[in-house]
C-alpha cells in the first residue's frame, strides 16, 4: 500500500467554538470518499505554506461516522502556535492540503452493547466527540460516560454538540464537566482532572472504570499519565485503555537535537550512513549523519517529500519498516511493541546505527 499523500480539499464551513478555537469543515467530494473514509478517533494532517515554510499539523476529526460528505476538525489556538494561529484565519471557500485520516485511537462501531468511558481535557475532546456520536448512533444499547476537563466554561469546545447528545440520548450518555478555574455547584467536579480526582469520582459512583469495556483518554501528557495511574490503581487492565497524546507540536520542520558522535564512527567526523528509502515503489539513497539528523530531517534536507506530521514520535505518520541494518529512535509514543518487534520504526525519530540502512515506507 502506498504511503499517505496530501489531497487539496475545500473548506465548506468554519465555526467559532470558543474565543480561541474553531471547527473547520472540509467538503469531501464523491471521488475522495474512499480516500477519506475514517474510524471515529482518527485525525487529519493539514499542510500549508506559512511565511514561506512548509508546515503541517494533525487535528482530530470530530465528525460522526454518518457524515460521509464532510469531515470537521477542531483547532485550538496555542500560544505562539504558527499553524493553529493560521488556522484561525481560514474561511469557507479556502482550499488546503489534507492527508487522509490516520491514527489508532479508534473504535470499531459494531452494533454490540458496550460501556465506554471517555476522559478528555481541552482540545482532547475532538476525537472523543467523534467516538461518542458514532457509538451512540451505531450501537443502540451502548452507553457512554464522558468526563471533560477544562479551565472554565468559556474554554469548553463543542458545548452545543455535547448538549445535543445529552438531549438525544438521555439514558445512554452521561456528561461530566471538571473545571479548575471556575467553581461549579457540585464541589466534587471542581479542580484538576488527575489521579486523585478520578479515584474520588469513582468512589462516589460518578464514573465506573471497572465496568467500562473500553476507556479512551485524550489530553496532554500529564493528564494521560495521571489517568493511566488511576486506572491501574483501580485494577483496570491496560488492554481496555487507549490514549492519544495531545501535546503542542514541535516546530514544523524536524529539528532533531544534536547527539554525541556515535560510537561506531557514524557521526560528524565519520562517514554518514547510506540510507535507502523505498517510497511508492521507488528507491532513493541519501546520506544520514546520525549525530545531527534523523532519517526524516536528512531526507528533507535532501529534498525528499516523506510522509510526516508531528515530527515528535506521536502520530505514526512517518512509520516505515527497516529491511536492512538497524536504527535507534530518540522517542516513541506511538509504535506498539509488536511493531518494533516486526522491524517498524519512526523516521522522524530514527537514527542509523549501521553504515547501511534500508527503510521501506510502503511496507504494512
Ligand atoms: S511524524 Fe509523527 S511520529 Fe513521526
Amino acid at each position: 500500500m502506498a504511503a499517505p499523500r496530501f489531497h487539496e480539499l475545500e473548506i465548506s464551513a468554519v465555526r467559532n467554538e470558543t474565543p480561541d478555537a474553531v471547527a473547520i469543515t472540509f467538503a469531501i467530494p464523491e471521488e475522495r470518499r474512499d480516500a477519506f473514509a475514517f474510524l471515529p478517533g482518527q485525525y487529519l494532517t493539514l499542510r500549508a505554506d506559512i511565511g514561506g515554510e512548509d508546515m503541517r499539523r494533525s487535528y482530530s476529526i470530530c465528525s460522526p461516522l454518518s457524515e460521509t460528505d464532510r469531515r470537521t476538525v477542531g483547532v485550538k489556538h496555542i500560544e505562539n502556535g504558527r499553524f493553529s494561529g493560521f488556522a484561525q484565519t481560514l474561511k469557507a471557500g479556502d482550499r488546503i492540503q489534507v492527508m487522509p485520516p490516520q491514527g489508532r485511537f479508534t473504535v470499531e462501531v459494531s452494533g454490540d452493547d458496550h460501556n465506554y468511558l471517555l476522559l478528555a481535557a481541552g482540545s482532547g475532546i475532538t476525537p472523543c466527540l467523534s467516538i461518542a456520536k458514532s457509538v451512540l448512533a451505531g450501537e443502540p444499547n451502548s452507553s457512554v460516560t464522558l468526563l471533560y476537563a477544562n479551565r472554565n466554561s468559556s474554554s469548553v469546545m463543542f458545548l452545543d454538540d455535547l448538549n445535543d447528545l445529552k438531549d438525544r440520548y438521555t439514558t445512554r450518555f452521561t456528561l461530566l464537566h471538571v473545571m479548575d478555574e471556575e467553581v461549579q455547584d457540585v464541589e466534587i467536579m471542581n479542580g484538576r482532572l488527575d489521579a486523585a480526582k478520578l479515584e474520588t469520582l469513582a468512589s462516589h459512583g460518578l464514573i465506573d472504570p471497572a465496568r467500562a469495556d473500553a476507556i479512551y483518554i485524550c489530553g496532554p501528557e500529564p493528564m494521560i499519565r495521571s489517568a493511566s495511574t488511576a486506572m491501574a490503581a483501580m485494577g483496570v487492565n491496560e488492554d481496555r485503555i487507549k490514549f492519544e497524546l495531545f501535546t503542542p507540536a514541535p516546530g514544523s520542520a524536524p529539528a532533531p537535537a544534536p547527539k554525541p558522535k556515535a560510537a561506531n564512527g557514524i557521526g560528524p567526523n565519520g562517514p554518514g550512513a547510506s540510507v535507502d528509502i523505498i517510497l511508492d515503489g521507488a528507491r532513493r539513497t541519501i546520506e544520514v549523519d546520525a549525530a545531527t539528523d534523523t532519517v526524516l530531517s536528512a531526507a528533507m534536507k535532501a529534498g525528499m517529500d516523506l510522509p510526516f506530521s508531528c515530527a515528535g514520535g506521536m502520530c505514526c505518520t512517518c512509520r516505515c519498516k527497516i529491511v536492512e541494518g538497524t536504527a535507534t529512535m530518540d522517542e516513541n509514543f506511538s509504535l506498539e511493541p509488536w511493531e518494533i518487534e516486526a522491524g517498524f520504526t519512526l523516521s522522524c525519530q530514527a537514527r542509523p546505527d549501521t553504515d547501511r540502512l534500508v527503510l521501506d515506507f510502503d511496507a504494512q
